[in-house]
């Protein structure tokens, strides 16, 4: 039973989750940083560090596509007589005593031991802090003294992560590294333009050193067996070009029970233009000693671990529910909004699955993410909103990313998605629902980062709107653009030619017919989100004027947009349906089914209970709702990108986690409380981890983007673990529609949608200066608040007016 293997558990008293078995399916990994400088963590401690941007600001390097597929990261290697060992099993993969990697919030421990001697690293970045801590512990079990030989390792990036791995004929000459003491500095091209540095230190005197790979590892090794550590001897070796290394050799000898730590620091550093250097040819180390100082401790270093372990516990603190489900607990109180704040941070750039190189902030994603965070730091949330708008054009339409060290949009994978402007929306609304803060409407903010184009946030959401207002097709729905949500669907491309990005590639919009049923539904949900803060804001006129375009919508989608059974997904170039039962594959799509449903489309007409019924005939499987069905058996010119992949996966008929959050949501909006919960554990990662460990593949404690669905050749196999929509969705869907906490702007709106099954819960919920504590009681029905009482009194409707303080409230359904 291959599939029942299991390689860790929750730990949910710890919020970690333990990894036991170093050979996982696929390298499981956790995040370090919280905003400025950041590193990838695997459960053998592979990875890499950057700061600010995974492309222009690679701090150390790391090799996609290798082989191992895990290799390269923060190595430790421990010598005791001819035995090489580390910590995380690799790189030596010398077979441990006992091993346990426990992934916490923020941090990662790693527990190695071997012949009686112990190894634990915690790694850590600490809060506002431009270095990863690595805090050693060595620590000797036997009865005998130990004298050991240690050796570190780093491996660093000449910066732009892309050209370092390109431009060979260059970059084989530039290293450039200094030493001083126990401190290993790379400052590659810091002698021209580049005014950052960075630095490997460990608080220890040291025997010795090793700044070039080669010399180190040797050739013809690998970092299984550098030649070093095998001799047990360092070379002492100063890096001019090819590839600069930092490795510290240090001797250690513990006597029986005795206990060391070493605390090594990978820091980065910035410099003023005119302080660059303190000789000629010298770096201006001052920064650098300033940082060490920090944490030259261990005393220092567990200060510092408290504080990022507090930070967590407060944003933690915001929302908590009991259910008395570990199952769901867990997810809520922990991993998901750990998650949150992590696609928040990264949007989809920096993973195992995305190389750092090809994608930044996406307008669409950063949106999205935003309603996943924007609880714990409004006021980061705020700067985000502001950024991503700056990036707007004019006319409403939208670069699809920016580069977060430049801020500034770019084309790079591709422009013209006519859904991008409503998200601006979608982000906007959630804060000032969270907030109550107005302010933020009034904020001047240019277009496309152009000096004196600044308008106001407002009429950025107004002309986002207007975009697709002003793009219509001839069904009165909106056209498609480049593509909507699903950047797979590509409608106006008719690519033949396989050098050609689907996404960057030429569009054809002369005369275009494509249009789309999700954008339709998008507007909806969005446009009456803007009416009703028109209203809230005094502009009544413009409400009344977006809410026809709203009844305009709506009834195009009524008349064109459905197909008996469920909404049609689009319409293609030369204006034939996608997503029909006339269509021979692809009969239905779950995007605009999610959309139509949450946007509640021809609900009296009963459109919205045939969708969701649909949904569950053709879409749903063991494994979640796939996008559509059947899948596509062959590459569809007029179609694109999304019949290139085989059935099952992707985009073509893959479980896409980040929509299945729609359907649930308009299974909420609908009361039907049994199917929005069956859909949404099917894909909650506590319920999978339990399933089925071996199978999944990736990381147990957070989403992935796609699980194999029904048509693939493995279904239930997930990829693209981490950096994905489905982080933000899943929370908004069990935070505010299933458990029914919502912000608004007067107040929390309380409406859950539940199982029949489901027990009493309470909601603790920080709100602006109030706190909440919420105790539901759902009588065994699925949905509609009958009695909410606050602080002892009734309440009029289901809005518990925000008063600063504490309250209780007692909600009978
Ligand atoms: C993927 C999409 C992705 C797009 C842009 C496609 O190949 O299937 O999921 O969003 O590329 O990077
Ligand atoms: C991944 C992207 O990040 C997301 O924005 C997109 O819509 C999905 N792919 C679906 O194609």
């Amino acid at each position: 039973m291959e599939q029942q293997k299991r390689y860790g558990h929750f730990d949910d008293a710890h919020r970690e989750y333990v990894i036991t078995d170093p050979k996982t399916p696929w390298p499981w990994i956790n995040y370090l940083g919280n905003e400025d400088f950041f590193s990838l963590i695997s459960n053998t401690a592979g990875g890499y560090s950057f700061y600010k941007d995974a492309k222009f600001r690679r701090i150390t390097r790391y090799r996609y596509n290798n082989v191992p597929m895990d290799n390269g990261g923060r190595y430790f290697y421990i010598k005791e007589g001819d035995t090489a060992w580390s910590p995380g099993w690799k790189p030596c993969k010398t077979p441990l005593d006992f091993y346990e990697c426990r992934h916490g919030m923020g941090y990662t421990r790693i527990t190695g031991r071997k012949n009686q001697v112990e190894a634990s690293v915690l790694f850590f970045v600490p809060l506002k802090t431009w270095a990863e801590v690595q805090k050693l512990t060595l620590t000797n079990q036997s009865q005998e003294v130990k004298t050991l030989k240690l050796f570190s390792f780093e491996e660093w990036c000449l910066w732009n992560a892309a050209t370092d791995m390109e431009n060979f004929q260059r970059n084989f000459s530039t290293g450039e590294v200094e030493i001083e003491g126990s401190t290993i500095y790379h400052k590659t091209e810091y002698r021209e333009r580049r005014n950052h540095y960075a630095f490997y230190h460990v608080n220890t005197e040291i025997q010795g050193f090793d700044t070039d790979r080669e010399s180190f590892v040797g050739l013809y090794n690998e970092f299984s067996n550098p030649d070093a550590v095998v001799e047990g001897l360092p070379r002492n070796s100063h890096a001019h070009g090819w590839s600069p290394i930092a490795s510290h050799y240090i001797e250690v000898t513990l006597q029986t029970g005795e206990s060391r730590d070493f605390v090594f620091l990978l820091g980065y550093v910035e410099n003023e233009q005119d302080k660059k250097f303190s000789a000629p040819k010298v770096i201006n180390k001052e920064k650098a000693h300033a940082l060490i100082a920090r944490f030259d401790t261990t005393d220092k270093v567990d200060k510092a671990f408290a504080e990022l372990n507090a930070y967590w516990d407060a944003l933690l603190n915001i929302y908590k529910v009991k259910t008395g489900n570990p199952k769901l607990d867990r997810m809520v109180n922990i991993w998901n909004q750990y998650q949150c704040m992590v696609t928040f941070n990264f949007s989809r750039s920096a993973s195992f699955f995305e190389s750092g190189i090809g994608r930044g902030m996406g307008f669409r994603d950063s949106n999205q993410d935003l309603v996943g965070f924007v609880h714990q730091i409004p006021s980061r949330a705020r700067q985000r909103i502001i950024d991503i708008a700056s990036t707007q054009f004019p006319d409403g339409g939208c670069y699809h990313q920016y580069q977060p060290l430049t801020k500034r949009g770019n084309n790079d994978i591709g422009g013209g998605f006519n859904d991008d402007p409503c998200w601006l929306i979608f982000g906007t609304v959630a804060y000032i629902k969270e907030t109550g803060d107005f302010t933020i409407l009034d904020e001047m903010v240019p277009f496309d980062n152009q000096p004196g184009s600044e308008v106001t946030l407002f009429e950025h959401l107004k002309v986002s709107l207007d975009h697709v207002i002003n793009n219509l097709g001839p069904h009165l729905l909106p056209l498609i653009g480049r593509a909507d949500w699903n950047d797979c669907l590509n409608l106006n491309c008719f690519s033949w030619d396989p050098n050609e990005s689907f996404q960057t590639t030429e569009n054809v919009s002369e005369g275009t017919k494509a249009e789309s049923l999700m954008i339709a539904g998008l507007f909806v949900v969005t446009g009456k989100e803007y009416v009703a803060l028109c209203n809230k804001i005094g502009k009544h006129e413009e409400g009344q004027r977006m809410q026809r375009a709203v009844d305009a919508m709506i009834e195009a989608v009524k008349k064109h947009g459905w197909d008996g059974e469920w909404y049609l997904r689009a319409y293609d170039f030369y204006g034939r349906k996608i997503g029909s039962n006339e269509c021979e594959e692809g009969k239905i799509f779950i995007e605009s089914q999610g959309w139509c449903t949450m946007a509640e489309i021809g609900a009296d007409e009963g459109m919205v209970a045939k969708s969701l019924d649909s949904c569950k005939k053709y879409l749903e499987c063991e494994h979640g709702m796939v996008l559509n069905n059947p899948a596509f058996t062959k590459y569809i010119y007029e179609y694109g990108e999304i019949s290139s992949y085989p059935e099952g996966y992707k985009e073509n008929a893959g479980i896409f986690c980040h929509n299945n959050p729609w359907v649930i949501i308009g299974e909420c909006m609908a009361g039907r409380g049994n199917d929005a919960w069956s859909h949404y554990a099917k894909i909650l990662p506590s319920y999978v981890e339990e399933k089925y460990q071996t199978l999944h593949k990736v990381e147990p404690y957070v989403n992935c983007q796609m699980v194999a669905g029904k048509d693939a050749f493995r279904p239930g196999e997930g990829k693209n673990s981490w950096l994905t929509g489905t982080a933000a969705w899943m929370w908004y869907t069990v935070s505010e529609f299933i458990l029914g906490i919502k912000p608004d702007y007067d107040g929390i709106r309380i409406d859950p949608c539940l199982p029949e099954t489901a027990g009493d819960y309470t909601v603790s919920r920080k709100f602006r200066d109030a706190e909440y504590d919420i105790t539901i009681r759902p009588n065994g029905s699925q949905k509609g608040v009958k009695q909410i009482v606050l602080d002892g009194s009734p309440v009029e409707g289901d809005v518990i007016p925000y008063a600063a303080g504490k309250h209780t409230v007692e909600v009978t359904m």
